[in-house]
Parts: C-alpha cells; structure tokens; sequence
C-alpha cells in the first residue's frame, strides 16, 4: 500500500472536509433533533459528485477510486453520520451493485440518475426474520410473462421512504435456498410498493430508516440484476464494498469524538489547570488517538485492496468490526473526558455515541464480521 495521497485524493478530501463543516455542521443537532432528513444537503452532495464517486464518468459518475470515497466518508460523517450513512448507501450498495452487475439498459435507465444524485437509491436485503440470516428471504418474486410479482417485507431500510429506486432481494426459488435468490431493480411508484413504518432510532437519526412492504408489486423482469438465482451472491458482493464505506463513517465518527476531547480538555479547568495537563486525560487521548489511526489504516488498506482488484472481503470485514469498535469507545472516552457536558444534549459528543453504536450493527453485526474473517483464514 501506497501511503501517500494522490493530489486527487488530497482535493477530494479537503472538498469533503470544507462542505461538511461550511453547509452540514451548523444544523446537524437540529436535524438529528427532528428527526429531519438532510434534504438540501443531500442535492448539494451530488452536485459535489459525491453520490456516484466510484461510478465511471460515462455513466455519470465521479470516476474515482475507493480511497477518494473513504476520504470524502470520514470527512461527511465526522461532522453528519447521518448524511454519511445515505452517501455510504447510495454509493457503495446501490450504484456501485448496478456498476458491476447491471445491463447496459439498466445503467442507461438507472444508474445515470443514481449516480448524478438526481435520484437516491436504497438497498432492500433485511427483513423481519432475515437480518444475520440474510438468506431466509421470505420476500417473494413469482415469474409471470415478463415481469415478477413480488410480495412480501423489508425491514430497516436505510433512504427508504426517499429512495426513488430500491435493489429488492426476493426468493425466485425457495427450493433452493440461498441460490434461488433473485435481485431486481424496483421503482418506489410501482403499484404494491408501500413504505410501512418509519423507525424512531438511537442515532444517525436525520438519515431515514423504514420498512417497505411489496403486495403484487409487478416489476419487469428486465429489472432483475444478473441471472435468476444469483441475488444473495450480488447482496454479500456488494455488502463487501459496503463495509468498507461504514467503516469509513465509523472513522469519521471516531475523529469527531477525539478532536472534541482535545478541545475541550485545552479549555477547561480544574485544580487550576487545563483537564488537558492531567495524565489521566492525557492517556485517554493517546489511546483514542491511536486507535482511530489503526482504524484509519485498516479503512484505507481495504480500499486500496478493492482499488488493486485483488479480493476484499476479510479486510472490508476487519476495517468495519475494528473501526465500528472504535467509534463506539472514543464517543465513550469523549463523554468521560466531557463530564457532565458529555451527558447532555446541547453538547455533540452524546450524539457521538448514538451515531457510532449503529456501526457495530448495519451492513453485518460485528459478529457477523468475525465469521467473515474466520471463514476466510480457516477455509
Ligand atoms: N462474496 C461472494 N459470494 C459469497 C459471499 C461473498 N462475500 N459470501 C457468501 N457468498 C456465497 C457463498 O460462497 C455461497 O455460495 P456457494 O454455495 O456457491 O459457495 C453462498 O453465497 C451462500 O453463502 P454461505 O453458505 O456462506 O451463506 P450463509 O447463509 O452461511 O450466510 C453470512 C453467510 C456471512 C452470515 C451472510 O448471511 C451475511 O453476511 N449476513 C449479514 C447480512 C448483512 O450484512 N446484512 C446487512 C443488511 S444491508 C444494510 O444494513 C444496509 C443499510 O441499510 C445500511
């Protein structure tokens, strides 16, 4: 791995880094507040480039590679997990899924739109008995002439009531499992397509997190993403890449939670000093610190596997179960350091806490990276 940045990469960066704190940073309590989904914010991404950053240009893409996402990643969602977590879904689940595995009339028709940011994409795998068992699909997709007739629900559906595209996983042959699942390309004005229930969550809460339910909703088959039979391997594909985006939110979050440790221990007193000239803050801070670059290391390293075309999986599994750990502990460590301020609304770092515990959970548990990894050494 080349630890030097490109120039790219140092703009994209820097790009990320000033749009997050001049236009997500001064309403980012109050939207998670209200629970607001970051409309406004979402349109300017795109005109960023940065809904459709791994797409290539002729299919309205950015053209760039996965380090530049992890660094535009970490940026977003050091100051807005929240609008992180969209940016994550509609690059690495849903345009980058139609990128690799769609038609050409599927790009022409959808990922042209996804990856300007004219239209927000959801990706529709979990359902009530289908989280971890990923497989267990009960969602149903009957072949009918030409086109599928699905029934069935999904559950914690991150964009899905503003998602204008959703990739729906549905059992095509329940017979056989894990290999008669099916991946289709729905429309949220398709008959049948009802967004259920909105979830009121911990955390990232201005992002939008629904159930959607599929009663006779006809979809054509020249929707479906690759072979019949072949969605679960799509959906674990493509959640390989999505790891590595969480990841990088997870990084993020862990930044945000150390640089408002740092601030604050510079400014505030007791027994006359700074907190800052107490030991017992300052190896808080050290750890923190050096956690959150081992993390770091791990995201980038994960990209830069991807970006070499050599396979990912383990490290986007590593990157994800170790940095998700870290955004978890420094949000603790930055309320500890915070005292009572930490505790409070007002202040950002509880947010911290809530953001960073969902880390740990979407895209595969942090169990389910262990048995990622551990199926990957011992096979
Ligand atoms: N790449 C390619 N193929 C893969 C694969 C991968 N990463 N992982 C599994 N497969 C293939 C296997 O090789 C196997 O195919 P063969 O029989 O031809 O070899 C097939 O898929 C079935 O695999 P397994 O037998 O390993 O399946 P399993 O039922 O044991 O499940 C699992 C494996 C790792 C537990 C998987 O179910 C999993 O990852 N679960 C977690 C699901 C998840 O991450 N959900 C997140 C929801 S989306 C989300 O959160 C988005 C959001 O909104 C933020």
């Amino acid at each position: 791995m080349n630890f030097a940045l490109t120039e790219t990469q140092l703009m994209i960066r820097d790009m990320a880094r000033k749009f997050a704190e001049e236009r997500l940073a001064h309403d980012a309590i109050e939207r998670d507040e209200k629970e607001e989904f970051p409309h406004a914010a979402v349109k300017e991404m795109a005109e960023l480039g940065f809904m459709g950053m791994m797409v290539p240009e002729a299919w309205s893409g950015a053209g760039l590679d996965t380090i530049s996402y992890v660094l535009a990643m970490i940026e977003i969602s050091r100051v807005d997990a929240s609008a992180g977590v969209i940016m994550s879904v509609n690059n690495s689940l849903v345009c980058w899924g139609i990128n690799e595995y769609g038609s050409d009339e599927q790009k022409t028709r959808y990922l042209r739109d996804l990856a300007s940011g004219k239209k927000l994409g959801a990706f529709a795998l979990s359902e009530p008995e289908a989280g971890s068992d990923a497989s267990n699909q009960r969602t149903v997709a009957v072949k009918d002439g030409d086109s599928y007739v699905l029934n069935g629900t999904k559950n914690w559906i991150t964009n899905g009531s503003t998602a204008d595209v959703v990739l729906v996983m549905a059992a095509t042959d329940k017979s056989k499992g894990a290999k008669g699942i099916s991946a289709f390309i729905v429309e949220r004005d398709t008959a049948g397509f009802n967004v259920a229930k909105k979830e009121r969550k911990l955390g990232i809460r201005s992002s939008d997190t629904v159930s959607i339910s599929f009663t006779d909703c006809r979809v054509p088959a020249a929707n479906r993403i690759g072979e019949e039979g072949l969605g679960f391997k799509f959906a674990m594909r493509t959640l390989d890449g999505g790891r590595i985006g969480i990841a990088a939110q997870a990084v993020g979050i862990a930044q945000a939670a150390l640089d408002a440790s740092i601030s604050y221990a510079k400014e505030r007193k007791a027994f006359d000093h700074p907190i800052a000239d107490f030991q017992a803050i300052q190896f808080k801070i050290a750890e923190m610190s050096t956690n959150l670059e081992a993390a770091r290391l791990l995201t980038l390293d994960a990209a830069f596997t991807k970006d070499e075309g050599q396979p990912y999986g383990q490290a986007a599994a590593m990157a994800k179960l170790y940095a998700s750990k870290v955004a978890v502990e420094n949000a603790l460590e930055a309320i500890q350091i915070h005292g009572g301020y930490g505790y409070v609304r007002e202040y950002l770092v509880e947010r911290y806490l809530r953001d960073a515990k969902i880390t740990e959970i979407y895209e595969g548990t942090s169990e389910i990276q262990r048995i990622v990894i551990a199926r990957s050494l011992l096979k």
